[in-house]
């Protein structure tokens, strides 16, 4: 057997048995290496030969060399393959699995109750109107029949930026701005938002919370009206089990005035923990606007008049879902907030 038949018998064996690239690399070195491969030893040593000699040794050795790039070429591709089945089987992504859920948010409670109130108002012909949140003294307070020492002022104790600049107290100041908006009655506009008052937080009660003031400007409305109207509106959001009562109250913008109460939902009126044994839950005041306060806005009294209430949108919401206490709305706790 010819040294390079031999060199190649040896060099097949060894790639046959490596199981790695650099294995393989090592051999490709020790027989292919440039300067020490035992196939390029081979070769340098052929100008000693005679002429006719040195074509066969010649041939043979590239023929070896050929040989051993070819099976390493081979076994490099052998170990790839079978890498690659390896990886095929053990990281393989198995698509009909199925995938982890998706948490899906969903709308607050307070933002449902407020959009449930404004559909049943769009549907009596209420329109949404929005006023600031930063307002001024006399939208707030003055244009309200609120005058600075009146005692009444006490109720809406407020956060001011100046002394003519606060963050409302109540959505009241923008009844003024849309009637000065519309000019011309008749008025029929609700306007749900933010207010903010110094209150500390406790089971009824937050510094900021939401309203919804509804305003009704035509000829000759009436108390009745106005009741029937906040009646239809609870019946809707609630049920029809649901009964409502005015009481009558003081605000310097509306007479006369009423406080607005609506029945208990866990007790239907009888009185329990959850309503603190009274039947009812306060929900808001209302009444008639009060003559001043549609001049205030632009409007003649001797033509027209109108009605007004101001709910707060987490006591409706409370009273709805039978919530007793009022920060929970704002704690974000997703196992109460996931209840609606
Ligand atoms: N603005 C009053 C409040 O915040 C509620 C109200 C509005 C009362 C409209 C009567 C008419 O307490």
């Amino acid at each position: 057997m010819s040294a390079s038949t031999e060199l190649t018998k040896e060099a097949l064996g060894a790639i046959a048995k490596a199981h790695s690239d650099s294995e393989l690399e090592t051999i490709a070195l020790d027989y292919l290496g440039r300067k020490s491969g035992q196939v390029t030893r081979l070769l340098s040593g052929i100008g000693q030969l005679e002429p006719k000699k040195r074509a066969a040794l010649g041939q043979a050795a590239n023929e070896a060399k050929r040989t051993i790039e070819g099976a390493l070429a081979a076994r490099r591709a052998e170990l790839e393959g079978a890498r690659l089945a390896d990886i095929a089987e053990t990281e393989a992504i198995d698509i009909t699995f199925p995938g982890a859920p998706l948490g899906r948010g969903h709308i607050h409670v307070l933002t449902q109750v407020q959009r449930q109130i404004e559909t049943v108002l769009e549907n009596l012909g209420y329109q949404v109107e929005l006023g600031p949140e930063v307002e001024t003294e006399w939208y707030n307070f003055e244009a309200l029949n609120i005058s600075a020492g009146h005692p009444a002022r006490e109720n809406w104790d407020s956060f001011y930026f100046t002394p003519e600049l606060l963050l409302r107290a109540h959505t009241s100041p923008v009844q003024i701005r849309a009637m000065q908006r519309i000019k011309e009655p008749p008025i029929y506009i609700i306007t749900p938002g933010r207010c903010y008052r110094r209150d500390a937080p406790e089971a009824t009660r937050l510094p900021y919370f939401s309203q919804v003031e509804g305003l009704a400007v035509d000829r000759g409305l009436t108390v009745g009206d106005m009741k029937g109207t906040l009646l239809f509106m609870i019946q809707s959001l609630y049920g029809k089990e649901r009964k409502v009562r005015v009481r009558p109250s003081y605000f310097p913008f509306t007479e006369p005035s009423f406080e607005f109460d609506v029945s208990c939902g866990i007790c239907g009126g009888s009185g329990c923990k959850s309503c603190r044994h009274k039947g009812w839950l306060e929900v808001g005041g209302c009444g008639m606007v009060h003559p001043q306060v549609l001049r205030n806005g632009g409007i003649d009294p001797e033509h027209w008049n109108g009605y007004a209430w101001g709910f707060g949108i987490e006591r409706m919401a409370m009273s709805k879902h039978n919530v007793d206490d009022i920060r929970l709305f704002y704690e974000s706790d997703l196992r109460f907030l996931d209840q609606f």
